[in-house]
């Protein structure tokens, strides 16, 4: 197996490798294993494997879950479809951490390209151990044991009916994680805040709001610099896909953003979520 990096920061490219191996060779699992965890998202291309492989591949790093709004394709729990048509659906996107918006947020997916246009539909992953290890100190000083909450209504909600989101809430509450979270395998902090993020929970102390102004815009400007960090292209690295290319990557630590820049045409992409634990 060759491995490539593709940036100084993020991201590996594994070759003369089949992912199919995988689930029946310890060793390679191990080996991949971790480099996932060095490299934060690892690629595989020409991979002639079937969803049963893909499913075998990601079940090698947990258990997988479903989404609640996302289809499950047809006899495989836990791989849903990620489509975009020829019609104007291609409203995604911004970086983000697969579903921070459960108490148990995944630990990891693992990607299918299926189809895809020949130019655009790249996708980007986002380093965010970088991200803290490279904030100001004076932020780091006044994130640490800040706690924010993560909710699925503004996003996967915004386009339902009042009933259908209230529903969506009932199931999913908004949950708080902590804004700066640490790495169950390897000890790293990680800036643990995107699009879900609506609130600070223990922003307003009087530390933080002498006056009225600092409370709610206060806490608000620190959380949207704290999101912007995600699109620092230093922290970043492009994938151009192909048919047949496969990504995994580590949820926990990566944010990640589907361009979407290529409408009319489709894209069929295939994704297994590999459920983790909570933050802490
Ligand atoms: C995702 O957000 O998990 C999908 C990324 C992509 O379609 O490139």
């Amino acid at each position: 197996m060759q491995i490539k990096p593709l940036t100084c920061s993020i991201g590996a490219e594994l070759r003369d490798v089949s992912i199919a191996d995988v689930a029946k060779d310890d060793a390679l699992f191990a080996e991949i294993k971790a480099l996932l965890l060095k490299h934060r998202v690892l690629f595989f291309r020409d991979q002639d494997i079937t969803r049963a492989d893909h499913v075998a591949f990601a079940s090698r790093f947990g258990d997988l879950e479903d989404h609640p709004v996302a289809n499950t394709v047809p006899g495989y729990p836990g791989l849903i479809e990620i489509y975009k048509s020829e019609k104007r659906d291609h409203f995604e996107n911004t970086y983000h951490s697969d579903a921070s918006w459960r108490a148990n947020p995944p630990k990891g997916a693992v990607l299918r390209c299926i189809s895809c246009p020949e130019v655009g539909g790249d996708t980007i992953w986002v380093n965010m151990v970088e991200a803290y290890k490279n904030l100001p100190d004076d932020i780091k000083a006044k994130i640490e044991g800040l706690r924010a909450k993560h909710g699925i209504e503004h996003s996967f909600g915004a386009v339902m009916t009042t009933e259908e989101r209230e529903e969506l809430v009932r199931k999913y509450p908004l949950v708080d994680h902590p804004v700066v979270r640490t790495h169950p395998e390897t000890g790293e902090k990680i800036l643990y805040v995107g699009p879900f993020s609506t609130h600070f929970i223990n922003y307003h102390t009087p530390e933080n709001v002498r006056f009225g102004q600092d409370k709610t815009p206060g806490a608000s400007l620190l959380l949207n610099y704290l999101i912007s960090q995600a699109a620092i292209p230093e922290y970043q690295v492009r994938f151009k896909w192909e048919p047949g290319s496969v990504a995994i990557w580590d949820n926990i630590a990566t944010q990640h953003y589907a361009v979407s820049d290529y409408w009319p045409a489709p894209r069929r992409m295939e994704r297994a979520t590999i459920s983790g634990d909570r933050p802490f």
